[in-house]
């Protein structure tokens, strides 16, 4: 059972010194008075941990703590209260939060990944153990959205809920969509800026939103929903003639993630969508993040705010601290798992090809008679009605590109059309598909 002396501070032990640790760091440092007085106590840090932490400059106040390049220093220490997991990835993290659990430490972590794959399990042994555990930090950086969903609006039933939670490629969109340039010349310049990886795939590729999301939906409908069970498409085959056509039909194009009930089960999907311009999701520019959520009594609720950066995720996580330490000195672990549930059958993930929705096709053709006559007798064949045919002026005819968008139509009919139609030669690249979102 959790026990600490009434007299003295609670003490933090940081595993992990980049990005959101150093901004912990000098929030921890920067803040600690205002800190202590909506405590009531002091929240200390006591050891940091980084494999090369004797080369780093720590904050002013937190220069006198215990360093070292060995996590089980950290975790072992019986003076440590919390073990605050800044690493990241599920190999050594993994370690370190069992470990502190083993060791009946509270936990506070932003490993998304490592929670979206293993925190149902890493859930049951904190609250076997008696330990307090948090994570706020692991979706949408500064927005507390974890907070809305287990305390905020818990009492409502969530119908839906569409997020922008990757600011890495929501910048690259509104990047293309304001200069029309070329996606690789704007993902390079982000990478020079710092907000894209040298390896981009977990951010253009969906990976990273799709993490978000399984752990935002498990929080939202109280059910075990694993990142597999998400449908994932990435941002690469975006161009800004795309925007053009999109903004033509009065839409915009971002990553949606996209989590909804219906009558069958849960649609979960990742994937690059046409929204309309004027909802208030299509004003989420640059890396900043946002979710809309929708709930059966309290209608829509929007957060919006910074994804990531030291010290966005930094405030998640002190604040997490704060939480944990008040529940420490108040003998109180919280010993709900958020993926308590077994799947409860009306929020199972189904497949995503039986949802309904409007589509956009974009083609680029060698041009030549007979091209919508081709492409419209598929459609016929799968029973889908073509909506409308969108071309705006080109050059050339060696490389025409158009779209057509189809009205209502199952996703299973739309890829088998799809599929029919990628084997056409007068196409220079399969079509592209992406679903309308005309009811937001
Ligand atoms: N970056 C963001 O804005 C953001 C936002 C939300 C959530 N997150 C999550 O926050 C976590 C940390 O991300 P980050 O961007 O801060 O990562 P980062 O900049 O790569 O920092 C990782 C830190 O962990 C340390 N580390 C790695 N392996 C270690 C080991 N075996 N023993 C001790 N220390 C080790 C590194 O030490 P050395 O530098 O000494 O090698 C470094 O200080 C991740 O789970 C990430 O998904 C990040």
């Amino acid at each position: 059972m959790l026990s600490v002396n009434p007299g003295r501070a609670v003490r933090v032990g940081l595993v992990g010194l980049g990005n959101v640790g150093s901004g912990a760091l000098s929030i921890l440092s920067g803040n600690a008075g205002q800190i202590e007085a909506k405590l009531g106590f002091p929240l200390r840090v006591h050891s940091v941990c980084s494999r090369s932490v004797a080369g780093k400059e720590l904050p002013a106040g937190v220069d006198a703590v215990r360093r070292t390049a060995d996590w089980r220093d950290v975790v072992n220490d019986p003076e440590v209260d919390i073990v605050c997991e800044l690493i990241g990835g599920t190999g050594v993290a993994r370690e370190v939060i069992d470990a502190a659990i083993g060791a009946g430490k509270s936990v506070v972590t932003a490993n998304k990944e490592l929670m979206a794959l293993h925190g149902a399990d890493i859930w049951e042994k904190a609250i076997a153990a008696g330990i307090n555990l948090a994570m706020e930090a692991s979706v949408a950086g500064g927005i507390p959205i974890h907070t809305v969903l287990r305390e905020g609006i818990s009492g409502d039933r969530i119908q839906a809920l569409f997020g922008i939670l990757n600011g890495t490629s929501n910048y690259i969109l509104t990047a293309i969509e304001r200069h029309g340039s070329a996606f690789e010349t704007v993902l390079a310049e982000a990478q020079r800026l710092g907000y894209a990886e040298a390896d981009p795939s977990a951010d253009i590729d969906g990976l990273d939103a799709r993490s978000k999301l399984a752990l935002l939906s498990a929080l939202a409908f109280g059910e075990r929903i694993a990142p597999s069970d998400i449908y994932t498409e990435g941002i690469r085959r975006l161009t800004p003639l795309d925007f053009q056509y999109a903004h033509q039909l009065g839409y915009t194009i971002r990553l949606l993630c996209a989590a909804r009930q219906t009558p069958e089960g849960l649609l979960l999907s990742v994937r690059p969508a046409l929204i309309p311009r004027d909802t208030i999701l299509a004003g989420v520019q640059g890396a900043y993040n946002a979710i809309w959520v929708r709930g059966e009594y309290g209608a829509d609720t929007f957060y919006y705010g910074r994804g990531a950066g030291p010290h966005p995720t930094g405030v998640a996580v002190v604040s997490d601290l704060m939480r944990v330490a008040r529940e420490i000195r108040n003998g109180s672990p919280e010993r709900v798992s958020p993926f308590a549930h077994a799947r409860l059958g009306a929020y199972r993930p189904i497949p995503i090809t039986l949802q309904r929705r409007a589509w956009y096709l974009r083609f680029r053709v060698h041009d030549r008679p007979g091209i919508i006559a081709a492409l419209a007798g598929i459609l016929a064949g799968k029973k889908v009605s073509l909506d409308a045919v969108l071309q705006l002026p080109s050059d050339t005819k060696e490389d025409l590109p158009f779209v057509i968008t189809l009205e209502t139509t199952c996703e299973a009919d739309l890829r088998d059309a799809v599929e029919q139609m990628a084997a056409l030669d007068f196409l220079k690249e399969p079509p592209l598909a992406l679903p309308m979102e005309t009811s937001l």
